[in-house]
């Protein structure tokens, strides 16, 4: 890494936690991952789920079909864990090179969660098999008891579940997907070598009353939803320490803006087309840019016992505007950038 007051060159970096969904969704939004990013981990949340090796493999042939012409991005498949999930084909995938993680969702907790897990026990066999054969577990740590407040659910769920699980399977590899609390961001510091947690660009910028002070804005709504500001102060203290737990993962996830600006809008957040200058900004108002290539693209393959990517990208201070919205051909339908018209401070020179 190389880097001055104005200038940074990082090795190219991965996206550790993306929706690319599929069909004409996916050719409109592939393109702007693979101009940045060389590898991403893809959510399963697809459809039905991709719940087995053979969907997974399909899924990679689309993905890698609708890439434009020359790119080498890579997409690394997860598998979608429901309460019925086999360890052996969980473990054929694995041992294939189609699967390289699992996900879960509890059941209900979020986008496409309807066939997640409804009660833990039903799971127990897969953890201890991933964790025989080092298989990263990637979590959407959110208890979905209706119970629970959703502000609450992270911090909760970490409580009542992830303490649990760290204690019976020591070994196992978990990722702690798109953190959003302190308490998310102080269980990961101090849980050992094998939790990791991915931290998106958004969580970094907003807190929620950017949601809901003075109008409710659809398009910052996700889930995990923001928190309040002392948490975000948090997650930003967290990713620019140097913890080489804590690695970049967008968890962007598009939506028609037709589905969020309705009555009961989806979560989530279309950033991956100016994530890494979101970061780069945030790193360099919390003086960490010394910090900042290890987040994009080293802590995430050290994590997943993968090479870090060969290659630079380099960043320069240097003011941009973010695009407005970007058509979804023959759909009549348009999907929104996060933080669409507004300016940014740092901009990809080079990559
Ligand atoms: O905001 C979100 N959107 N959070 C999730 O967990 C799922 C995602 C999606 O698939 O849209
Ligand atoms: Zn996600």
């Amino acid at each position: 890494m190389t880097s001055s007051l104005n200038k940074i060159t990082i090795l190219r970096p991965d996206d550790w936690h993306l929706h690319l969904r599929d069909g004409i969704t996916l050719s409109t939004v592939l393109p702007y991952t693979a101009e940045h990013f060389r590898r991403a981990i893809v959510m399963p949340n697809l459809t039905p789920p991709v719940t087995t090796t053979e969907q997974a493999i399909g899924y990679r042939e689309r993905i890698l079909a609708a890439l434009p012409k020359g790119s080498d991005f890579e997409p690394l498949m997860t598998c979608y864990m429901t309460d019925d999930t086999d360890p052996d084909e969980v473990e054929k995938g694995f041992r294939e090179d189609v699967f390289t993680a699992v996900k879960l969702y509890p059941a209900q907790a979020t986008t496409n969660s309807e066939f997640g897990v409804s009660a833990w026990d039903n799971i127990r066999n897969v953890l201890a098999r991933m964790e025989k054969i080092g298989m990263p577990l990637l979590i959407h740590g959110e208890e979905a008891d209706p119970e629970i407040d959703i502000f609450d659910r992270e911090a909760v769920f970490i409580d009542r579940v992830l303490k649990n699980w760290i204690r019976d399977y020591p070994e196992l590899k978990i990722v702690l997907e798109h953190i959003t609390t302190k308490d998310g961001a102080d269980f990961v510091r101090h849980a050992g070598k094998n939790i990791g947690a991915t931290v998106t660009p958004h969580h970094l910028v907003i807190n929620r009353n950017d949601i809901l002070a003075g109008g409710i804005r659809p398009h910052l709504y996700c889930l995990p939803i923001a928190k309040r500001e002392i948490h975000r102060i948090a997650l930003r203290e967290a990713v620019t320490s140097g913890d080489r737990s804590f690695f970049l993962g967008t968890d962007s996830a598009p939506h028609p803006i037709s589905a969020k600006e309705t009555d009961c809008g989806c979560a989530g957040i279309f950033n991956v087309a100016n994530a890494i200058e979101v970061y780069a900004g945030v790193f360099d108002e919390m003086d960490a840019l010394d910090h900042f290539e290890a987040f994009t693209s080293r802590n995430g393959p050290d994590f997943y016992g993968l090479e870090s990517n060969s290659g630079t990208m380099t960043l320069e201070r240097k003011t941009q505007r973010i695009m407005g919205d970007i058509e979804i051909p023959g759909e009549n339908d348009s999907i929104r950038p996060f933080l669409s018209g507004e300016e940014l401070g740092w901009s990809i020179t080079k990559d």
